[in-house]
């Protein structure tokens, strides 16, 4: 168990809400493909509330988790709410009984389903929800919905009172530029890890507008296909040396790589939960980060 606190691995703001950089995604807490119940359901509450007993108060989930099995478990676990604790959350999706993701980014669908994460999570405003965007149509039916229509439905639903701050996930740079501009968007949530950089240019854009930028998968993920961080050799080399575990290397990276970026890592275990707070305390040297900067998807 970790001794050094959260706070030293520093924080940044997020719509008025000051995080710790270290923060937690819940996306690993349902059933296997991110479907029905927890495999362990004391396990999944007890990793939350030691999240937040260890500082944690940013805290990454969507209602179509599940679905509706994340939001359920976080609020069993932590309601009433620490008045520090940052809930993002993100629409643009929904799930159906086989699981896909389908996209719902109509401007209805967008405010129901801020509703619906209200709801279930038993509070009155969220600190900030990521308007999810797909590469594809925007509905299941293949219809398109204009990029500021959408941003439009999440200003009202701030101008409402329903979210303090606004995000966008999975955009490319042009994107990201114009709801910086209509928008005044507060984070990004994009894929980016050691081994998966494209979005280097949307990092330095955040990063210039003083903009969170946000990684999911920032280890790789649990899918297939994609490469896993903790296996890299010169990721894990330096674990070794330095006495931490691989996973943490690949956080600790990220962490030093720009004081922009937060990390949500996610864990259903209460081991890797301890490791990934840990990173607060992991030190990496300048020929470490040469070494890392320099590795590429083996
Ligand atoms: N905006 C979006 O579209 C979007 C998409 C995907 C995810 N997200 C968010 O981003 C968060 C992070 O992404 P992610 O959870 O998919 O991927 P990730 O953090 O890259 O990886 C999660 C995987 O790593 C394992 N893991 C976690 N900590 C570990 C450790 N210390 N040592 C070894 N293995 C470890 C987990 O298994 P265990 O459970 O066994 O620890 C799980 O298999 C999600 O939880 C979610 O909140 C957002």
């Amino acid at each position: 168990m970790s001794t050094t606190p959260l706070s030293a691995a520093g924080t940044h703001d997020l719509a008025g809400f000051r995080v710790n950089r270290i923060g937690y995604g819940a996306m690993q807490l349902p059933g296997p493909g991110v479907m029905g119940p927890p495999k362990d359901h004391a396990t999944a509450i007890a990793v939350l509330r030691r999240a937040v007993e260890a500082g944690v108060n940013h805290i990454d989930t969507a209602q179509f988790y599940g679905p509706d099995v994340a939001n359920a478990l976080i609020r069993e676990a932590l309601h009433p709410y620490p008045d520090d604790l940052a809930i993002v959350s993100k629409v643009g999706a929904r799930r159906d009984a086989r699981g896909n993701w389908n996209p719902a980014q109509r401007p209805d669908q967008l405010r129901a389903d801020v509703e619906a994460n209200l709801r279930a999570l038993g509070t009155e405003r969220l600190a900030a929800v990521n308007l999810r965007l797909h590469s594809g149509p925007d509905g299941p039916d293949g219809e398109h919905v204009e990029l500021a229509d959408q941003l439009a439905a999440m200003v009202q639903m701030r101008e409402d009172g329903l979210i303090a701050g606004i995000g966008i996930s999975t955009a490319d740079r042009a994107q990201v530029e114009q709801a910086i501009a209509d928008a005044g968007i507060v984070t990004v949530q994009n894929a980016y890890s050691l081994l998966a950089r494209e979005d280097e240019d949307v990092l330095a854009l955040c990063a210039a507008n003083g903009v969170a930028f946000v990684p999911y998968f920032p280890l790789g993920s649990a899918f297939p296909g994609m490469p896993k961080v903790a296996e890299h050799p010169v990721v894990r080399r330096i674990a070794e040396r330095i006495g931490a575990t691989p996973a943490q290397v690949g956080l600790a990276w990220l962490l030093h790589h720009d004081p922009h970026i937060l990390l949500i890592p996610g864990t259903s275990s209460l081991d890797h939960l301890e490791q990934n707070l840990a990173v607060a305390g992991v030190r990496l040297t300048a020929d470490d980060v040469a070494a890392l900067d320099a590795a590429r998807p083996a």
